[in-house]
């Protein structure tokens, strides 16, 4: 199929990113995956009052779920509306019908990552999620890809935008914590409900992410320890700035002949360590392989445009698997890893 269709479900700051870049970099989207056209065709949204972008029109938008999933024209469904049940509701009912998805939305990843992947597998669709951990960075694909033939034993994460630029704003602007929180809110890095992004829970779930993905291995969200920064004051970064450390939320996970352990947790760095200077919504991932040694990954984990770049991304990807009409997707390969491992232990 030349005509590629799309079904957004969201429309918000990163489905607003997304329309953007199908619509800017559409030339070039169409010349990378061979697509004779690429276009959005409905979009779920809650509220149909609500001004939208111009290129989406009044008769894309819909409330009704059924007019996107059940759309025989419509070949992917990208999913960015956030939530646990109902997405997961929708993602399962696109994947039935044999439509291919893509999804931002760590909350279900974490969670049900591993039975959206068998449903894609059972329907010969793709399930792709890059935009899920740290926004912009390529960074699942450079794990399941780039480093694919190394062995991992570590990754070093600050992987929630919202929190790094709390922090980033209390340390060098001195401003409160619900001043930082509001900016933070007001530049679309935060969830709608911010209370995972400030509780830990965010970052932890991408480390899951990141922990599956990295050493292909089953790794649950009850077995990270947690703790956000909900407690943190103004005079607990002072006192670290003054022995000349920086406080930053980290996630650590790592893999050794004792199991694998993953952990967030406010931490102090060093000042001259590379992370201390990861500021603002940016993220960054130290990477640790047997063979590569140390890699560190660095970009914007949050907001509209780099997020979106992520999605569309991935777009690409199911698209040129459309046109070549397999769907082998490159998490499952790494599932399949997994088995492998196990059986030979
Ligand atoms: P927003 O809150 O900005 O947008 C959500 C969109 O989804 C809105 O258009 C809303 O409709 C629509 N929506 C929400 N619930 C429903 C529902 N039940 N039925 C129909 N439409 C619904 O969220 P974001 O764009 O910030 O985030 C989207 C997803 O991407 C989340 O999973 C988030 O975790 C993830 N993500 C976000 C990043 C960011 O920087 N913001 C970065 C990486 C991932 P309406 O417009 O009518 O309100
Ligand atoms: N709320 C998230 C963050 C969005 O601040 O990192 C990106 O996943």
């Amino acid at each position: 199929k030349n005509n590629i269709e799309i079904g957004l479900l969201g429309l918000g700051t990163v489905g607003n990113g997304i329309i953007h870049i199908l619509n800017h970099h559409k030339k070039e989207l169409m010349a990378k995956t061979g697509a004779a056209d690429i276009t959005v065709r409905k979009v779920l949204v809650r509220d149909l009052e609500k001004q939208r972008d111009g290129n989406v029109t009044k008769e894309m938008v819909t409330t009704k779920a059924e007019e996107v999933l059940d759309d025989p024209n419509i070949d992917l469904v990208i999913e960015v509306m956030g939530g646990i049940e109902e997405a997961k509701q929708y993602i399962e009912k696109a994947l039935r019908n044999e439509k291919h998805v893509v999804s931002a939305n760590k909350d279900l990843i974490a969670l049900h990552g591993d039975e959206l992947l068998a449903l894609a597998e059972e329907n010969n669709a793709e399930f792709l999620y890059e935009a899920s951990v740290a926004g912009g960075i390529p960074i699942l694909r450079s794990l399941t890809e780039g480093l694919a033939s190394d062995r991992i034993t570590k990754m070093i994460g600050i992987v929630n935008g919202t929190t790094n630029y709390m922090l980033t704003k209390m340390t060098k602007e001195e401003l409160s914590y619900d001043e930082a929180l509001q900016q933070a809110k007001d530049l679309g890095f935060a969830e709608s409900d911010p209370t995972a992004d400030l509780e830990g829970l965010d970052a932890a779930r991408k480390m899951v992410i990141l922990a599956r993905l990295g050493f292909s291995a089953s790794v649950q969200l009850d077995e990270v320890y947690l703790k956000g920064m909900t407690e943190v004051t103004a005079e607990d970064i002072d006192f670290g700035q003054q022995l000349g450390y920086t406080l930053k939320l980290i996630g650590l996970a790592s893999r050794s002949d004792e199991g694998i352990e993953v952990s967030v947790e406010p931490v102090f760095i060093p000042e001259d360590h590379p992370l201390a200077s990861v500021n603002d919504e940016y993220n960054a991932v130290y990477v640790y392989g047997e063979a590569v040694g140390e890699t560190m990954f660095y970009g914007p984990g949050a907001g509209s445009l780099p997020t979106a770049t992520a999605v569309v991304s991935d777009v690409m990807g199911v698209i040129r698997q459309i046109r070549l009409g397999t769907a082998a997707t490159q998490v499952n390969a790494a599932d399949k890893e997994d088995t492998v491992l196990k059986k030979e232990e």
